[in-house]
Formats: C-alpha cells, sequence, structure tokens
C-alpha cells in the first residue's frame, strides 16, 4: 500500500515507528509536513499542494494532528477526506475530541460515566455551580486545554470564583470553561487506554511524580502497564466509538462509583509502548490494511 502519514514531526517516537511497521509490512510511506500544505480551493474543485504539487491518490492516510494546530490540520485532512482519500482518523472526529465540552455532552448522551461537569458563562452563579458538583474541592478546565495545562484544582469555594473570574476576564474569545467534580479517591492517578478499533491494545496507569493531580506524562507523570477490567476495557471501548475515532487515547479515572471517562485524544503518542512492550505502531498498520477503503464511511454522530 502507498501510506501518507500528516505529521510536523519526522523525528517523533511515533511517526517514526508507524513508518517502522508500515515499512517492515512492505507498504510505502511518506510523510506530509501538513503545515506546509496548503490548500486551493475554487468553484467545483479543491485541491491540497505539497512541495508545489497535488497531494493525494494514497491506499490510506494517517492524520497525526497536534492539538496546538488542530484548525490547519483539520482542514487539511477535511480536503483530504472530499478529494475522496481514506483518512484513519476523520476530520470531524479529531474536532470532536479536541473539545473538552463537545466531548463529554457527547459522552454523557451516550450513558458513559464521566465526572459530573457544569458549564456556565457566569461566575454569578458560583453558588448554584458548586451546589451542583456537591461543593468545593472542584476541577476548572478550559475545554481546549491539553498536556495538562489549563486544568486547575480549585480547593475552596473562594478559589473557585476567583478562578473562574481570570479565566473569564482573560478568555473573551470564547474558550468554554467546564467545572468538574474533583475525583478525589484518584487524585494523581488516571488510566491511559490505547484504543485500536474495537480493541485495547495497550493499557497503562500514570502516576504524578510529585504531589500534582495531573498524572499527564507531560507533566512529569510515570506509566506502568495496567490490567484493565473488564468494564473499564469496555468503557474505553465504547469512549472511542462514540467519538467516531477508530485510533483512540481513552484517559479513565477510577472512581468508588466505577470508572470514568476524563477524555479521548485523538492523536495519542506512543509512549505507552515503551512502558508495556506492545507493538501500538504495528496494530495500527494491520488495523490500516483490513479498512483502507476509498468510500469515506459517513459520521452519523450528530454533534
Ligand atoms: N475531575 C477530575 N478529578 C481529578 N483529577 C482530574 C480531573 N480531571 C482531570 N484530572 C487530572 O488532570 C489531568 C489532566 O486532565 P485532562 O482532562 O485529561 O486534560 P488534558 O487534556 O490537559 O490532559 C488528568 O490526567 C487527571 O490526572
Ligand atoms: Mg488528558
Amino acid at each position: 500500500m502507498r501510506i501518507a502519514i500528516l505529521s510536523n514531526g519526522p523525528g517523533n517516537y511515533s511517526t517514526k515507528r508507524l513508518v517502522e511497521e508500515a515499512n517492515k509490512r512492505g507498504h510505502e510511506v511518506e510523510i506530509i509536513k501538513y503545515k506546509n500544505c496548503y490548500i486551493s480551493i475554487e468553484q467545483g474543485s479543491n485541491q491540497v499542494f505539497y512541495k508545489g504539487e497535488p497531494l493525494g491518490k494514497y491506499d490510506a492516510i494517517i492524520p497525526r494532528i497536534a492539538s496546538y494546530m488542530t484548525k490547519y490540520g483539520t482542514a487539511i485532512v477535511r480536503q483530504l477526506e472530499m478529494q475522496g482519500e481514506y483518512c484513519l482518523s476523520r476530520s470531524l472526529a479529531i474536532t470532536r475530541a479536541r473539545d473538552k465540552l463537545r466531548s463529554t455532552q457527547l459522552l454523557a448522551k451516550y450513558n458513559i460515566d464521566i465526572p459530573k461537569t457544569v458549564v456556565s458563562r457566569d461566575s454569578g452563579d458560583i453558588d448554584q455551580l458548586l451546589d451542583q458538583l456537591g461543593g468545593a474541592p472542584v476541577i476548572i478546565k478550559l475545554a481546549s486545554g491539553t498536556h495538562g495545562n489549563g486544568v486547575v484544582l480549585a480547593e475552596t469555594k473562594k478559589a473557585a470564583k476567583s478562578t473562574l473570574q481570570a479565566f473569564y476576564l482573560t478568555n473573551e474569545q470564547g474558550t468554554n470553561i467546564l467545572l468538574q467534580e474533583f475525583i478525589k479517591e484518584s487524585a494523581g492517578t488516571d488510566i491511559r487506554a490505547f484504543v485500536v478499533g474495537a480493541k485495547v491494545v495497550a493499557s497503562m496507569k500514570r502516576q504524578s511524580l510529585d504531589d500534582d493531580f495531573r498524572s499527564n506524562l507531560h507533566k512529569g507523570g510515570s506509566g506502568t502497564p495496567i490490567k484493565l477490567t473488564p468494564e473499564e476495557e469496555k468503557v474505553a471501548i465504547k469512549a472511542a466509538k462514540v467519538m467516531g475515532l477508530s485510533i483512540a487515547g481513552v484517559d479513565i479515572m477510577r472512581s468508588e462509583r466505577g470508572p470514568l471517562v476524563l477524555e479521548v485524544n485523538a492523536s495519542p503518542g506512543f509512549g505507552i509502548e515503551k512502558v508495556t512492550g506492545r507493538n501500538v505502531a504495528g496494530k495500527i498498520i494491520e488495523y490500516v490494511e483490513r479498512n483502507a477503503t476509498r468510500t469515506i464511511r459517513k459520521d452519523r454522530i450528530g454533534a
């Protein structure tokens, strides 16, 4: 097969591993730096260009869109979809996953348990909002944060109110802000389940190194392999499906009332391979081999 990987970092571990596994299985791979692509749009004809040449006619495209470039990256993916290319992650699904409000709305709608969440644009409602969550401490989250940035733990009502006010003030562009029940029983740890198709291919527990409540590896957290309970496995697979993602990193917290889904990452890192010894990249290439087809599946999620 001819496979293209949309990645701005050819040297990234994840990109290198995909190339390695695809080559091992006899495929031809090109890395496309999507930040250097442009789209030409006119009546009846749109086309992505890269290095002066029209881009397309691959058997499969694997988007690895960085969160800081979601808008541009998904525009390129969308255009390639319109050209009839098979893209492993759909532009709509990537966009959906990058918005924590949109994701939580969808997950809750499809009956996946999440930390209880309220959203408001008015810090005057703070008493009611906190009541809804059972009081402080609460988590305050920017809908578009990543790597643990934009997630704050407010220990008291006063802290929650002033943090919210500061967020609203500096954030008039319209990033939504989520207030969330603080899952204290597993603060500082969470589980990452790597889903490919309808299977969890690797899972690890992440633990913050110091007393941070955030367990992101980017924040210095460390990972250890973990076996999921059947319920956790089921929840992870369902969460990926609800988001319309065939490749997903599902973050789960173990709470007193069972597994809660925190978020579903559309471009999960492959660091989990080093932690678990699983060949995640190989599983992805196998999935692409089984599913690549020029017919674009319709997204029926409706949000
Ligand atoms: N409701 C919560 N209760 C307790 N800890 C949380 C909660 N939400 C997030 N965290 C911690 O903060 C980390 C980052 O939050 P997350 O929603 O995954 O945002 P990001 O996209 O920045 O990773 C999580 O991995 C988890 O350790
Ligand atoms: Mg996260």
